[in-house]
C-alpha cells in the first residue's frame, strides 16, 4: 500500500515537473520571438480561457451530479482537446529548446575544460532562431488537428471492392453488401451529418447492411436520440450486427445492481427496434435452400485484455465445409489469432475495432500509414491471406478524441463475383 502510494507521489511529481517544464519553455520561445507585450498577453489570455472554460465545465457537471460518461461528449470533449492540442503544440517548443539547451550545456563544459571562449551573442542569435523555428513546426498540425475536430470526423467515404470467389453461389454473383462499424452513439453530435451518412449507406443500395459492433460507448440510452435516424438504414435482405466491446458496459461504473445487465437487455431491444438481427454466436442463412450464404456472427473476441465471448465453432454450428461463409467479428485480431488459421475457410470476415486511430497519413496506392499499426497488424481496409479475405472497417463515429486525421470515416461497399 505505501509503496503504491509512493509510486503514485512520483508519477505525480513527474508529471508536474514535466508539464512546469514545458510550460516555462514555451514561454520563454513566445518571450524570445514577440518582443511586443500583446502578442504575449493574448497567448497568456487564450491560455487562462481555456482552462477556465474546462474548470467551468467540469464545476457545472459536478454541481449537477451528471455522470460523466453520459455528459463527456456534450461537454468536454472539445474543450478537453483544444487543451491537449495546445500541450502537444508547447510540447514540440519544448523539445527544440530542450535539445538546444543539452547542446550548449555538453559546449559550456567542452569549451570550459578547453579554456576557449565563445561570443555571447552567437547563443543569444541561435535561440531567437530556434525559437522562432519551434513556434512554426508546433503550430504546423494545429489547422489539421481543427479541421479533424470541426470537419473530418464527418468527412464520410464509402469505398468499393469487388472480391472473387470459386465457390460463391451462382446466384450471388454481384452480391452487395454495405459493412459499417463502431457507430459510438454517444459520441455523435450534428444531426444532419448523421442523417447525410445513412443517405450515404441507402444510396449504395445493397443487397445486405452488415454493422461490426459498438452502436455506443458506455450506455444503451445514447441510442435514443439516434433511433430515429438509423432505422432509416434499408437494405432488400435485412440488416444484421454484432456486439464489440463497447457494448456490453463494462467501461461505466453502474449504480446499482443489475443497471449493468439492464442496460444490456435495452441494446438488444434497441437494435431490434432499429430492424437490425444481432447475431450472438449464431449464423444465419441468406438466400434460399439451394443456393445460399451463410452469415456467421460472433460476440466480442479480442486479444490482449478485451473480452473473448466470441465462440466461433458454437457460431457455426450447423454449417458444413461447404457452405459460403462470411463472419462477422468486431476485433480483427479474432481473425489473425483464431479465424485465419481455424481449420474452415471463412470466405470473409468484417470487423471494425481500430478506428484507424482516428489518426494516420493515407494516399491511395503511395502511403497508408497509422501509429495503430503497432498494436493491430490488420488495422483498416482490405488483407487477403490463406484464400480468405478480411475487411478492417476504420469506423463510422469517434471515440476519445472527437475528431479525425487523415483517417476518415468509411463505408465499405464490397461486391461479390464468382470467377
Ligand atoms: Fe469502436
Amino acid at each position: 500500500m505505501k509503496a503504491n502510494l509512493k509510486n503514485i507521489a512520483l508519477r505525480w511529481t513527474f508529471l508536474i515537473i514535466v508539464f512546469l517544464v514545458v510550460e516555462i519553455y514555451a514561454f520563454q520561445a513566445f518571450k524570445t520571438v514577440f518582443k511586443n507585450n500583446w502578442t504575449l498577453k493574448i497567448y497568456l489570455a487564450f491560455n487562462a480561457l481555456i482552462i477556465c472554460n474546462l474548470i467551468y465545465r467540469l464545476i457545472v457537471i459536478n454541481n449537477n451530479s451528471l455522470d460523466f460518461s453520459d455528459v463527456f461528449y456534450n461537454y468536454l470533449s472539445i474543450p478537453f482537446a483544444i487543451v491537449f492540442t495546445l500541450f502537444g503544440f508547447k510540447l514540440i517548443i519544448s523539445s527544440f529548446l530542450f535539445i538546444e539547451d543539452s547542446s550548449r550545456l555538453f559546449i559550456f563544459f567542452y569549451k570550459s575544460f578547453f579554456s576557449a571562449t565563445e561570443s555571447n551573442s552567437f547563443f543569444v542569435q541561435r535561440r531567437n532562431f530556434i525559437s522562432k523555428i519551434s513556434i512554426l513546426a508546433a503550430a504546423l498540425p494545429i489547422p489539421f488537428v481543427l479541421h479533424g475536430i470541426f470537419k473530418g470526423r464527418h468527412n464520410y467515404r464509402v469505398i468499393n471492392y469487388e472480391l472473387e470467389f470459386d465457390d460463391l453461389p451462382e446466384k450471388f454473383d454481384g452480391y452487395k453488401l454495405t459493412h459499417i462499424s463502431d457507430i459510438h452513439s454517444g459520441s455523435l453530435q450534428e444531426t444532419n451529418k448523421v442523417e447525410y451518412a445513412v443517405d450515404l449507406i441507402n444510396k449504395q443500395n445493397s443487397d445486405l447492411v452488415l454493422f461490426t459492433g459498438d452502436f455506443v460507448n458506455n450506455k444503451a440510452n445514447e441510442l435514443n436520440k439516434w433511433k430515429r435516424v438509423f432505422s432509416k438504414i434499408e437494405s432488400r435482405d435485412g440488416k444484421y450486427s454484432v456486439l464489440g466491446n463497447h457494448d456490453y458496459g463494462d467501461y461505466v461504473s453502474w449504480k446499482y445492481k443489475g443497471d449493468k445487465k439492464k442496460n444490456f437487455l435495452d441494446l438488444l431491444s434497441i437494435q431490434a427496434e432499429m430492424g437490425f438481427k444481432l447475431l450472438l454466436n449464431e449464423n444465419i442463412k441468406i438466400g434460399s435452400e439451394s443456393q445460399s450464404i451463410s452469415l456467421v456472427g460472433v460476440e466480442n473476441w479480442g486479444k490482449g485484455g478485451f473480452k473473448k465471448k466470441g465462440d466461433i465453432d458454437k457460431a457455426c454450428e450447423g454449417l458444413t465445409k461447404n457452405d459460403f461463409k462470411i463472419v462477422m467479428s468486431h476485433d480483427p485480431s479474432h481473425w489473425d489469432k483464431i479465424l485465419k488459421n481455424h481449420n474452415t475457410r471463412f470466405h470473409l470476415t468484417l470487423s471494425g475495432h481500430t478506428h484507424g486511430m482516428q489518426f494516420g497519413i493515407e494516399i491511395p496506392g503511395l502511403i497508408k500509414w497509422s501509429p495503430v499499426k503497432w498494436v493491430y497488424k490488420y488495422w483498416a481496409g482490405l488483407y487477403h491471406e490463406k484464400n480468405q479475405f478480411l475487411n478492417v472497417n476504420r469506423g463510422f463515429g469517434v471515440l476519445g478524441f472527437p475528431g479525425r486525421v487523415g483517417v476518415w470515416p468509411e463505408i465499405s461497399v464490397i461486391t461479390l463475383k464468382k470467377v
